[in-house]
């Protein structure tokens, strides 16, 4: 069943519902998924998100309203993953910790970032394609790269964008 046990909002739109893997996780109304996308157990997707084609979104992760994530987006919730326990045995669910991972409101992650566990993105962020975040990303803040650095604020970016515009009138 590609749509099991969810907590979907009003207008909830899944482009194609057959072609997701979405279980045990709540959607905010309004929010967009995309074709290709897993969003397991115990992560939360606020309204009014968008969501592109072939992102994941695990166990841990909570995204605020309005939260953009490109197509590619990777997230993660377990720092030293492993297969196996010390004595061979299989991994299971008591034998990891999951960190949770926080995006905040209005923030937009850029296609194929992959974003490591236990940080928390600030409101407004922008995250570049195909970064790499290591670390707590401030409001605001525009990172690229691997690791992600910050290369400029949103702010700074609609200031010189809308100098660009009235120079062009
Ligand atoms: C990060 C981003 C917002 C920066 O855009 P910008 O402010 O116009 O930045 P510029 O293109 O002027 O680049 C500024 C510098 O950052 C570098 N840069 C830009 N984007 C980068 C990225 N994704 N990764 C690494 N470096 C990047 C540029 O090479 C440039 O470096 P330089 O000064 O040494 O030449 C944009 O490049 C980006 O990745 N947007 C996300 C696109 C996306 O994934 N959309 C998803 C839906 S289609």
């Amino acid at each position: 069943m590609p749509i099991t046990n969810c907590t979907l909002g009003p207008n909830v739109t899944v482009t194609h519902p057959d072609l997701v893997n979405l279980y045990g996780c709540e959607v905010g109304a309004g929010s967009r998924i995309g074709p290709f996308v897993e969003i397991q157990a115990g992560s939360v997707v606020g309204a009014d998100c968008k969501v592109s084609s072939h992102s994941f979104i695990c166990e841990g992760v909570t995204l605020e309203d309005g939260v953009f994530v490109g197509h590619g987006v990777m997230f993660t919730n377990d720092v030293y993953p492993a297969a196996t326990n010390a004595d061979g045995t299989l991994k299971g669910s008591d034998d990891w910790t999951c960190e949770p991972t926080h995006v905040g409101r209005g923030a937009a992650i850029g296609s194929n970032a992959t974003i490591l566990c236990g940080l928390r993105i600030g409101t407004g962020a922008l995250i570049g394609a195909g970064a790499v975040v290591t670390r707590d990303v401030p409001d605001g803040a525009i990172m690229a790269g691997v690791p992600a650095r910050r290369i400029g604020t949103q702010e700074a970016f609609k200031n010189e964008h809308s100098q660009n515009l009235e120079t062009q009138s």
